[in-house]
């Protein structure tokens, strides 16, 4: 079943502002008492397209897509959906945007059929027509053998399925998704990225938040990166891993008094500046091909450098955050910032 056979009219609303970007924020911010929890955030989407915004744990996601959603106040800056302001026009936007929070929201007590019946009946819609789409999105989402169960009784893949099913009532043509696998074992991940990919042929855009590089790069067009509540990068996924080479080497020395000695054969061997965490005696390289990792490798042997652990792969979303930020995701290595103290 398709969203369009559920009667997606399948055309994007008449723009509000002369635009026909699906959605448009300039300057966001949201400030927190003290803390600037969004800080100046651009961001286009395209119809049709999936954006991923990538991001650590307080990096502002969450604040940013709730502001977008009409959910929590925008302090500064501005933001249109389909060229409707979010700002002036709440209700419009809340057709506009279906949401699906990285805490599932349904009732715990009731039964997938009753919480989508449930939903379809607060959206205003009649009885029997709130009956058929509860079975329709049921079926859509392979719920069909749950639909009895009280939710307490759900893994957390199905309970992330029912959510997004939930947000798929009014049939929105644009869909909000926070963190929709984090959490999930890697087949139910898989099921949830064709899940998502489904939507966007029955002609959705979808915003999407991740933690992860790789269902960044599974799924997003685009991607912006964002940390403190800033954005530090935008592109394509492979525009992102370029930044930081094919492949990374990671490397620990038996005596992290010997960094520095490493580092300098790297440069020697790559011309490359390698990053470094001298306290835990590891660096990490950047590769423009797999194979120059032997290179290296024989290179530190030559120098009498003892490495205790050697790993090549492909850039994670670490490496993307030391090579744009000069810090780590968790800020293991980064200097102090009381930006971070809160971190959840
Ligand atoms: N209601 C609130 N009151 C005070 N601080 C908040 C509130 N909501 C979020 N914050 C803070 O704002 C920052 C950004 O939070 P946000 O939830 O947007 O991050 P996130 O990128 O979604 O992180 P995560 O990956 O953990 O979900 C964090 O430092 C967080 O503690
Ligand atoms: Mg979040």
């Amino acid at each position: 079943m398709s969203i369009t056979e559920l009667g997606r009219t399948g055309t994007v609303p008449a723009p509000g502002g002369g635009t026909d970007l699906a959605v448009r924020a300039q300057g966001l911010v949201k400030t927190f008492g003290e803390h600037r929890a969004v800080d100046g955030i651009d961001l286009e989407v395209h119809p049709g397209e999936i954006f991923g915004v990538l991001g650590p744990n307080g990096a502002g996601k969450t604040t940013t897509l709730r502001m977008l959603a009409t959910l929590l106040k925008i302090d500064a800056g501005r933001a249109e959906i389909f060229g409707v302001d979010v700002a002036n026009n709440p209700h419009v936007i809340r057709q506009l945007v279906g949401v699906t929070g990285q805490y599932a929201s349904v009732d715990e007590n009731l039964t997938a059929r009753e919480n989508l019946w449930l939903f379809s009946r607060l959206q205003g819609i009649p009885a029997a027509r709130a009956r058929r789409i509860s079975a329709e999105l049921l079926g859509q989402f392979g719920l069909e053998d749950a639909a009895a169960k009280p939710i307490s009784q759900f893994s957390g893949g199905m309970r992330r399925r029912l959510d997004l099913a939930a947000s798929l009532i009014t049939r929105p043509p644009l869909i909000f998704l926070d963190e929709p696998t984090t959490g999930l074992d890697p087949r139910t991940r898989g099921q949830m990225w064709d899940t998502i990919r489904g939507l966007v042929v029955d002609g959705c855009t979808v915003l999407l938040t991740t933690q992860y590089l790789d269902e960044a790069d599974q799924l997003a067009d685009r991607v912006a990166v964002i940390d403190h509540g800033r954005k530090v990068a935008e592109g394509t996924p492979d525009e992102l891993k370029t930044t930081v080479g094919d492949s990374t080497l990671q490397l620990l020395l038996a005596d992290p008094g010997q960094v520095a000695a490493a580092a300098d054969v790297v440069r020697r061997v790559l011309g490359s500046e390698p990053v470094l965490s001298p306290e835990r005696g590891r660096l990490n390289v950047a590769l423009d091909q797999a194979d120059l990792a032997a290179d290296v490798l024989i290179a530190l042997r030559t120098a009498g450098v003892s490495i205790t652990s050697v790993s090549v792969d492909k850039p994670s979303l670490d490496e993307v955050f030391l090579a744009l930020t000069g810090h780590e995701t968790d800020d293991k290595t980064g200097e102090p910032d009381t930006a971070t103290e809160d971190h959840r």
